[in-house]
């Protein structure tokens, strides 16, 4: 599917379905959930330009890989995203953090935003857009239009589970932003949840409910 990449890793995989299992202790399924964001965010940063500098080894000088351009952003969509982040920063230590609050009005399926938190310079960095769940992508449409509303242009979207509904629907409003995810799950059901799915993410992660 164009502009949509599926980390199908055997171990993203393989943690994916355990992390499935509806008697997984919060202990286990946070756990979980920061072992594949590292391996996500490795498949999301695989491609960032390099350029080089001049080092010293205890050996001799030489020119040394190393990223390029500004600190890359990670932009929560909270609260399940910030599940998403934790493990994102032990990858790239360096990165600044975006928190942008939306909740989803149960009736219409609408996003609301209550909360907006970003670096300033947003349109010179890779603003990588986090949440688990890429359902209907009300939220995920919001997010990211509120983001390039505040200057971002180079933003990808990484996720844990979509369904094929919700990337049309995101794909059809921001078709600049590539997909990441670790499934691509059957359909939405009635209520708006991902099935097979793993239900509530943000309960999943905070043992609410
Ligand atoms: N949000 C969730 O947490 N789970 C879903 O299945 C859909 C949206």
């Amino acid at each position: 599917m164009q502009g949509v990449n599926v980390v199908d890793h055997p171990l993203v995989q393989h943690k994916l379905s355990i992390m499935r299992d509806k008697n997984l202790s919060t202990a286990s399924f946070r756990r979980l959930l920061k072992e594949i964001s590292l391996l996500l965010g490795y498949e999301v940063t695989r491609d960032l330009e390099l350029t080089t500098k001049e080092i010293e080894t205890p050996l001799e000088k030489m020119q040394a890989p190393t990223i390029e351009g500004k600190k890359l952003v990670f932009a929560s969509v909270l609260r399940a995203g910030n599940g998403l982040v934790e493990g994102l920063l032990d990858l790239v230590p360096a990165a600044r953090v975006a928190h942008v609050g939306l909740y989803r009005d149960h009736e219409t399926l609408q996003a609301v935003e209550y909360f907006f938190k970003a670096p300033s310079d947003l349109e010179n960095r890779l603003v990588i857009v986090v949440d688990p769940m890429l359902a209907t992508a009300n939220s995920a449409i919001a997010a990211i239009q509120m983001l390039k509303d505040r200057g971002a242009t180079n933003l990808r979207f990484l996720c844990l589970l979509a369904a094929p509904e919700g990337i049309s629907n995101l794909r059809r409003a921001h078709p600049d932003v590539e997909i990441y995810t670790a499934s691509i799950d059957r359909q939405l059901n009635e209520k708006g949840y991902i099935v097979p799915g793993i239900g509530d993410a943000g309960d999943r992660i905070y043992g609410t409910k």
